[in-house]
């Protein structure tokens, strides 16, 4: 348990990576954290597109601001996930939104990213979530067909940083007892 919550606790994005390659079972492992993520009723409204082309990378890095500190990660990193999800099944009912908050597919893929990239430190890899990008650009150039989404891309290799660790909120700044 303690070791679980180390991996939760010792995670940083990383923004740059070794030029190793990701193994097959490294890969194979990643791709299982997503399939095995909970979502709303079980939709499973991922899609993952797993970017290796040097020539699709460079392309895709086109989409992310130079001022995004993701950018290089995008070009360099030896894989680049392309997380696409379904508009309008997760959180509906056929075809009508179950909820008041509507749409539930970004709340699925954020499950499915966590872990993603928990997985990846858990195997001494390193992962960024790059959200800040052109993202009908991306969705473009990865021909991803009308009804998807492209929601983040996320670099992953093994580190070649040291991750910094920014503050996070006091405990006692966010836990409320019984009531708000
Ligand atoms: C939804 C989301 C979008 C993000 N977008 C970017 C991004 O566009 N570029 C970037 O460099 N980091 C991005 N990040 C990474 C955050 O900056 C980072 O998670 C945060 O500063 C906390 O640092 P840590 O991941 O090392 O704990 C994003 C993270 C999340 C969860």
């Amino acid at each position: 348990m303690t070791q679980f919550l180390n991996i939760l606790k010792d995670r940083r994005s990383i923004r740059k990576y070794k030029t190793d390659p990701v193994s097959e079972e490294h890969l194979n492992q990643l791709i299982e954290a997503v399939q095995c993520s909970q979502s709303w009723a079980n939709t499973q409204c991922w899609e993952l597109i797993v970017v290796k082309d040097p020539e699709i990378k460079k392309k895709l890095r086109q989409t992310v601001p130079e001022q995004n500190p993701g950018s290089p990660a995008v070009e360099k990193a030896p894989i680049v996930f392309a997380l696409c999800g379904k508009a309008k099944t997760s959180g509906y009912i056929n075809g009508e939104p179950h909820l008041k908050s509507g749409d539930w597919m970004m709340y699925d893929l954020g499950i499915a990213t966590q872990n993603l990239c928990n997985t990846a430190h858990a195997l001494g890899m390193g992962t960024v979530v790059v959200g800040w990008f052109d993202h009908d650009m991306a969705k473009k150039q990865l021909k991803v067909p009308p009804g998807y989404e492209v929601i983040s891309l996320i670099p992953a290799g093994y580190p070649d940083q040291k991750g910094k660790s920014p503050q996070r909120r006091e405990i006692e700044s966010f836990v409320h007892e019984d009531i708000f």
